[in-house]
């Protein structure tokens, strides 16, 4: 099969770890030499519930018996779609929430960047340095890495940069700017989690300006941190949230939120001012729908929290530098790159899975199922250690 998804698939890079995948249930990745690789990474972060989670199955097969895609987005009324955007409005404290439902994260950036245009009338949008908001055109103009953006231009333009959690920043965002998108943790910059209330202020700034403040929720939402979503750890409410990733259990997906007024600006002058063939496939809103109800539970995400100090507790190491993030979004530290590459390449042949973050080279991903159990955090933290003791 190596062979095969070598010559007939597309790659991402030129040496693809290339596990050849049998099946996967719970926190585990069977290959097809039936080998059990224990799954810290969760499709990164996409899979929060753990593989084939029941409830997700359930939803999917009872919904492929009735019917799979009729219409183009938005035209006709699909139950599925219609109580998980119902669902989550209840939920969420954007008052009036609606919910325009995509295919992936960075297409859902993409319906945000043209909100924001379309409700302001301005063209600039600014963005953090070192987020990662995904990889079409208008969300690889958001990155600030010349090297990864270079060989695409021309991008779309008027994209400013600010320094993350930098206060003394925030004057550059003026009355020119439509939009200021950040994730409310950096992800790939390393798992930075925003401090001394840097989101409120962002947002007052923007407040101030008549910007929008637009959230990226990709990776932290859906019970990761522990809360349902990030911002509501930092007290802030964005203008547009961005969700996708592990909204939906496994399957692709991506949204963006607004308040209803807000929304109603890209149905109409122009029409159809954002349109998608597969959006709010019921298939995927049905498992979006048995996601959420296993995540918004009060149990299941204090139940996030208590892995999250037993992770904190366990990798306790010298190699370590430092553990960082919140809830079952986390990085380890190491003290240079080599460190974090053969802790991740030895880990794969202990069957453990980790992973790379995108800009931040010492780090290693920990970003488990939030289904795992303590023992396979407990197994998962030994290998790790083993590793580490010899590489002193
Ligand atoms: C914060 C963030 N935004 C956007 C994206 C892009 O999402 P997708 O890969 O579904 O297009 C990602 C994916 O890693 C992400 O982590």
């Amino acid at each position: 099969m190596k062979l095969d998804f070598l010559k007939y698939q597309a790659q991402t890079t030129p040496h693809p770890l290339g596990l050849e995948i049998s099946y996967a249930k719970g926190s585990y990745i069977y290959t097809t030499n039936n080998e059990a690789h224990l799954d810290f990474v969760a499709g990164v972060s996409a899979c929060s519930i753990g593989h084939c989670h029941p409830e997700v199955i359930k939803a999917i097969k009872t919904q492929a018996d009735k019917y799979l895609h009729v219409m183009v987005y938005g035209e006709y009324a699909q139950k599925p779609a219609v109580d998980y955007t119902k669902h989550l409005a209840q939920l969420l404290p954007i008052p009036q929430a609606s919910t325009y439902l995509v295919n992936s994260g960075t297409e859902a950036i993409e319906g945000a960047i043209k909100l924001a245009r379309r409700a302001t009338g301005r063209k600039e949008i600014i963005a953090a340095k070192n987020a990662y908001h995904g990889n079409t055109m208008g969300a690889l103009s958001l990155m600030d890495f010349e090297e990864r953006k270079a060989p695409f231009y021309p991008l779309i333009p008027e994209i400013k940069h600010i320094a993350f959690n930098k206060t003394d920043q925030l004057n550059q965002i003026s009355s020119d700017t439509a939009a200021v998108i950040l994730e409310t943790i950096q992800g790939g910059a390393g798992v930075i989690e925003p401090t001394n209330n840097y989101l409120k202020k962002v947002k007052s700034r923007c407040e101030e300006v008549g910007a929008l403040l637009i959230l990226d929720e990709i990776q932290p939402g859906f019970g990761r941190t522990g809360f349902l979503f990030a911002f509501q750890k930092y007290n802030v409410i964005p203008d547009i949230l961005v969700i996708g990733k592990g909204m939906a259990g496994g399957l692709p997906v991506g949204a963006f939120v607004a308040q209803r007024k807000l929304m109603n600006l890209l149905s109409d002058n122009p029409k159809m001012g954002h349109i998608t063939t597969f959006g709010g496939n019921p298939l995927i809103a049905a498992a979006s729908l048995a996601t959420l109800k296993v995540v918004e539970k009060p149990e299941f995400l204090k139940a996030v929290i208590e892995k999250e100090k037993l992770f904190k507790k366990l990798l306790q190491h010298q190699l370590i530098q430092e553990i960082r993030g919140t809830g079952l979004m986390l990085a380890l530290i190491m003290k240079d790159e080599e460190t974090a590459n053969e802790l991740i390449l030895r880990a794969k042949k202990e069957y453990l899975i980790l992973f790379w973050l995108l800009f931040e080279k010492r780090a290693v991903r920990i970003t488990p199922p939030l289904t795992i159990n303590h023992k396979d955090i407990e197994k998962g933290c030994k290998i790790i250690l083993g590793i580490l003791d010899d590489l002193v």
